[in-house]
């Protein structure tokens, strides 16, 4: 049963002078406190929380949407944590079911821990695919890649949000301008003077992160990875769709270790939409 209190607490949208507060819940749930990802996620997505009386967070979650403005295409949630004292009374169930139903028919997806699936089962979400979260120092190839990788200009950043958008399924420019900015470094991949691919990579509490990574094929994906991890000695983390099979095993052999895995899950669409083939792995799983 609910303690009486919590189910009365309410429900209120999050900003970014709430990134502290969030990180603790983070820390508190054995996380890493990812300010640098709260951040971006708070200011590029809107973060909904439940206050605790005695201070900080009971609760938080984050959505990202996607498309027009007023229309989304697209809501992606993630970051969902109920503080470990306030566990299993129900807390979770109402912060979801209120999110989803802020979002309307909004279609919705998330990468499930095996903690929040359950849950995410009970609110209407059905798994349609899987991730493998890969961790560990990569080790590049005694040959160079055959595909040509450069750091992003200013200049790339139309071509960006055009494949990004064709690739995503959704127009996501208030996302992708922000890379710049979030991101230690952003490669395109080219052929012939177009841009065939593009990823980032960005600093988390303990390694580096490689996403989005976006790419015509295999080779391209492995030499837009292979650019980024020339220049960090700190672990790399990315989180590979599992259907590319031949990243997931070149990306072992090079030192990077399953980990975890998240259970894609959408809430009134069959599956995320746009092109999987060409998409690797998110900028994170939580948006
Ligand atoms: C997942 C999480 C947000 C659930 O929050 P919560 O407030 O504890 O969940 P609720 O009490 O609302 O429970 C909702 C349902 O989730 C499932 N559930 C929650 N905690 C569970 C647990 N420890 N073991 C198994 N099922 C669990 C149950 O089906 C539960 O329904 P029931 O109690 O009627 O059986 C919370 O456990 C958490 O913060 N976990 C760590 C972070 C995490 O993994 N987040 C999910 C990211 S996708």
């Amino acid at each position: 049963m609910p303690t009486p209190f919590l189910a009365a607490l309410p429900i209120r949208r999050l900003s970014p002078r709430d990134l502290a507060a969030c990180a603790d819940l983070s820390e508190d749930r054995g996380w890493p406190r990812e300010e640098h990802k709260w951040g971006f996620l708070l200011t590029a997505g809107q973060g909904y929380g439940i206050d605790d009386p005695h201070g900080g967070l009971v609760a938080a979650c984050v959505v990202t949407t996607y498309g027009p403005y007023d229309r989304p295409d697209l809501g992606a949630i993630g970051m969902v944590l109920v503080a470990e004292r306030h566990a299993r009374q129900g807390i979770g169930r109402r912060l979801m079911r209120h999110v989803v139903s802020a979002m309307g028919s909004t279609p919705l997806a998330l990468h499930a821990t095996p903690y929040g699936r359950p849950l995410y089962e009970q609110l209407g979400f059905k798994a349609t695919g899987r991730a493998e979260m890969l961790q560990g120092h990569f080790t590049p190839e005694g040959r160079e890649p055959r595909v040509a990788t450069r750091a992003a200009t200013a200049e790339d950043l139309i071509a960006i949000l055009r494949l990004d958008e064709e690739v995503f399924g959704a127009d996501r420019t208030h996302l992708i301008t922000r890379l710049p900015a979030f991101a230690d470094r952003l490669h395109v991949a080219e052929d012939d003077g177009r841009i065939t691919g593009y990823a980032a990579t960005w600093p988390n509490t303990d390694t580096q992160v490689v996403g989005p990574l976006i790419a015509h094929d295999t080779e391209t994906a492995q030499a837009l990875l292979t650019s980024l991890a020339a220049h960090t000695t700190r672990p790399l983390r990315t989180d590979i769709d599992v259907r590319h099979e031949n990243l997931l095993a070149w990306a072992n052999d090079r030192g990077l270790a399953p980990v975890a895995s998240s259970a894609v899950m959408t809430h009134g669409i069959p599956e995320p939409p746009g092109d999987w083939t060409r998409r690797f792995a998110p900028l994170t799983v939580a948006a």
